[in-house]
């Protein structure tokens, strides 16, 4: 599998395909596939490359020297509690619920890494509205009662964390700090040290017109005419606005993306297309 590791993952829907801009994309992310639906009106499930890396976050822009390793708040996370009474930090860290965010480092701790990632996209470029959910594979790497990750303007809602016996773990909080585009999930158990754990996670966003994680982009055809794509850009550090992930360059791992387009409609991926589906009309945003 390893023979088909990519340094960064790029996708990209819309009906491009007189374009020399899209000759160009295709060359820049060596698509894998074209993906082409039979069906008039049902919209395609298209299921994309596989075992890509995403790579992320350069950490250098964010990290000052001299910055405290950890500052973390209230009772420390195993393994990141060794500076943080050190160098206790000035503010205190509020989540958008107005409770205060445990974390307060711009790192996030390394006592979870993710194994996987397996990511359903639902990009509506009418609408300009995008609809996901994943799941998410992790390990523990200490013992620990939280997962910390990114995600950027997302309207992240927690599912469920199930432990590897498909048993659903209980929560007891679910933050957001904007401000270092961290989520936080506090847990009622302890994760075990090297246990596997799978959460779920769904969210809503909008495709907007900047040049960083899943954005609008329109070119021009040969007639002239104005088209739209959707269209990604992750380093160093816009994966997170994409969908909620862990992104940080050492945090890497493989991952599987479905995405749902129109029949008209096709979807470039850096990696090979494993299958195309229909599905009913209803389903679509
Ligand atoms: C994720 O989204 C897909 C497509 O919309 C849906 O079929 C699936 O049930 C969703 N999964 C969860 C866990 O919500
Ligand atoms: C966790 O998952 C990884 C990858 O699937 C696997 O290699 C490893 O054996 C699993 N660990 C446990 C304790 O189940
Ligand atoms: C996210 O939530 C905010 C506040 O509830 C809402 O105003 C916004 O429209 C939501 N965004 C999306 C894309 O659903
Ligand atoms: C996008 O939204 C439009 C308008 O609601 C709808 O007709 C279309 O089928 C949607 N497309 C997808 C891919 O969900």
């Amino acid at each position: 599998m390893s023979d088909h590791d990519v340094d960064d993952i790029a996708f990209l829907t819309g009906s491009p395909n007189e374009s020399g801009f899209m000759v160009n994309k295709r060359a820049m992310y060596e698509p894998g596939a074209v993906m082409v639906c039979s069906q008039k009106r049902a919209c395609c499930v298209v299921t994309l490359g596989f075992v890509a890396i995403i790579s992320v976050a350069l950490i250098v822009a964010f990290t000052k020297p001299g910055c405290p390793e950890a500052t973390y708040i209230g009772e420390p996370i195993p393994g990141h509690s060794s500076h943080a009474t050190n160098s206790p930090p000035t503010t205190v860290p509020t989540a958008t619920t107005g409770e205060e965010f445990p974390w307060a480092d711009v790192r996030l701790p390394f006592h979870v890494r993710p194994l996987y990632y397996d990511i359903v996209l639902h990009p509506n470029i009418t609408t300009r509205h995008v609809k996901g959910n994943l799941t998410i594979k992790l390990t523990a790497i200490e013992e620990t009662k939280a997962i910390i990750f990114h995600g950027r303007e997302l309207n992240v809602s927690l599912l469920t964390l199930h432990n590897k016996y498909e048993k659903q773990l209980k929560t007891d909080k679910f933050l957001e700090y904007p401000a270092h585009q961290q989520l936080y999930l506090g847990l009622d158990e302890t994760l075990r040290r090297g246990s596997n754990y799978t959460l779920r996670l769904s969210f809503e966003a909008h495709l907007k017109e900047g040049l960083e994680g899943f954005y609008l982009s329109s070119y021009i055809n040969g007639d002239g005419e104005k088209r739209y794509i959707a269209t990604t850009h992750f380093e160093p550090t816009a994966a997170r606005a994409a969908f909620p992930c862990f992104d940080e360059p050492h945090l890497k791992a493989k991952f599987h993306l479905k995405i749902y387009r129109e029949p008209d409609q096709f979807t470039l991926f850096n990696m090979p297309l494993l299958s195309s589906t229909s599905v009913a009309g209803s389903n679509l945003l």
